[in-house]
């Protein structure tokens, strides 16, 4: 898709689909819709009164050969109520703008970009918003599936905009759209196909295009190093266990201000549970569970792009979770790279044992503020549904920034609560730490377990558990895999 700003007016503009945004309170308050509505002998207000289209979120309304104008199609996409209008909701529209076009085949696109302040926000958003509706789940659909894509997407604006600040924010949106896609398409492989060693490879496939540097950690390295809690999950499968390691080429050298920042992703390339397995409902789903070292992976692409002010490393424990006679077993203990030992109460708790080792040695790598992102746990799902992922950790600022940041990133958080009195629930007997708690507050003696290992460094844990996945699709959007995560992660940096 080619996606350019068009300073011209709107009238003029020849392509399939002309949107224009409406607010439900330009019903009452006509008066910004009265020149589209004019040029279009009155198109507009007779969409609004005949109940054909109420603006509300991400309905449409397609009217063919509109008077006055050179597209083919004017598409009225309603924005709601504009007091509960935000930059987010403007890039899902835009996803709505072209799912709905691209459902006519529709090749070319011009969106009227309305209701967000700054111009070169507003490309962005639509830019990345675009390319996040154009993804499909097809990945290994044989049949030539005759290319429905859109072709062009012109941005215009109703405001004095110059073409620098548009084509700035293009190129941002473009850099973490396509990274976010990136990220959604390495969560919907399968786990046959992506293992910890495709995985890897991926990674330095990439970094070799963008200029990261691609550092990969084998067996033998883990073993030296005497990640055990990290090889414990990983020693049922045949596949050997990989821990990624990627740095942006450029930043050892300069000398950054702030303290390093490390982003440490899941990645457990299929989550049977174990010995401790799973019920074979819905296990197909697990092929995900490396979704956060996906993200991880697509925010390093996307940052390496747009080189960030904060150094940052990207670490992502690749491993995968099977029963075999070599499996560990419930009540095995272990001791992790920090030298904490750990009593495996349920191999089904693998992501915190992975995570563990990765965030010590993060620290080691000098690390002064990790964010971890995984899908964690099912109960944070109990608790916050497919809606907001789970947030916690101590390095407040930090949290507060990305909840704040929401309005723009579209990605919800809620924050759970982190008090010491959680940390009973992990007491073992035999060991320092036991990797499961009670029934209750699994998400929370979870980060209490992870807590363990980052000790005082100011740390920040993402729970995308419920919100990597998407079982039903949206407007602007294909259902699957997210890619939850890219754009908090890159916003954060930035
Ligand atoms: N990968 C799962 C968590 C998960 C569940 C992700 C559902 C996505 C959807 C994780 O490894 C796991 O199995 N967690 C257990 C922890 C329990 C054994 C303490 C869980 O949530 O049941
Ligand atoms: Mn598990
Ligand atoms: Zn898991």
């Amino acid at each position: 898709m080619r996606i350019e700003f068009q300073p011209g007016n709107y009238r003029d503009i020849v392509c399939d689909v002309l949107a224009y945004p409406v607010f439900e309170d330009e019903c009452k308050n006509f008066s910004s819709l009265q020149p589209l509505d004019t040029i279009t002998r009155g198109a507009v207000k007779s969409a609004l009164s005949s109940l054909e289209f109420k603006p509300e979120l991400h309905q449409t309304c397609r009217i063919g050969k509109p008077a006055g104008l050179k597209a083919r199609n004017l598409l009225l996409i309603g924005a709601g109520n504009k007091m509960k209008f935000d930059p987010a909701k403007f890039r899902e529209l835009s996803g709505t703008v072209v799912r709905s076009a691209k459902s006519c085949a529709s090749k070319s696109i011009a969106l009227c970009c309305r209701g967000v302040s700054s111009t070169s926000l507003a490309a962005r958003l639509a830019a990345e918003g675009a390319l996040y509706a154009s993804f499909e789940l097809d990945l290994y659909k044989t049949r030539d599936n005759e290319s429905k894509n859109i072709e062009t997407l012109q941005l215009l604006f109703d405001r004095d905009a110059t073409r620098g600040e548009v084509e700035e924010g293009i190129r941002r949106g473009i850099i973490t759209g396509d990274a976010t896609n990136y990220a959604r398409t390495l969560s919907h492989e399968p786990s046959n196909i992506l293992t910890p060693a495709q995985f890897a490879e991926r990674a330095v496939t990439m970094g070799e295009k963008v200029g990261l540097a691609v550092q990969i950690l084998e067996r033998e390295d883990l073993e030296k190093l005497g990640m055990n809690a990290l090889l414990a999950v990983s020693r049922g499968s045949e596949e050997p266990p990989k821990l990624i390691v990627l740095r942006i080429k450029g930043q050892e050298k300069r000398r950054m201000r702030s303290p390093l920042c490390a982003l440490v992703g899941k990645g457990v390339t299929f989550d049977s549970g174990g010995i401790s397995i799973k019920p074979s409902e819905k296990m197909e789903e697990m092929k995900g569970d490396m979704a956060g070292g996906a993200s991880v992976l697509g925010a390093m692409l996307a940052l390496a792009q747009l080189r960030p002010r904060h150094a940052v490393i990207g670490l992502i424990p690749a491993v995968e979770n099977l029963p075999s006679g070599k499996a560990v077993k419930p009540g095995d203990v272990v001791k992790s790279y920090l030298g904490k030992t750990i009593e495996i109460i349920n191999t089904d708790a693998e992501g915190r044992l992975i995570l563990a080792d990765a965030m010590a040695y993060a620290r080691t790598l000098g690390a002064g503020c990790i964010v971890d992102i995984a899908t964690l746990t099912g109960a944070v799902a109990i608790a916050l549904g497919h809606v907001n992922a789970g947030i916690l950790g101590t390095d407040q600022k930090t949290i507060d920034r990305i909840l704040h940041d929401c309005s723009i990133t579209g990605e919800k958080f809620w924050q759970l609560p982190l008090d010491d009195e959680y940390r009973k629930a992990i007491r073992s007997e035999i060991a320092d730490i036991k990797n499961v708690g009670n029934r209750t507050a699994g998400a929370i003696t979870a980060a209490k377990f992870l807590q363990e290992f980052v000790e005082d460094t100011p740390w920040v844990h993402m729970d995308i558990a419920g919100v990597d996945l998407d079982s039903d699709g949206r407007p602007f959007a294909c259902k699957g895999a997210t890619g939850f995560g890219v754009r908090t992660l890159v916003q954060l940096l930035e």
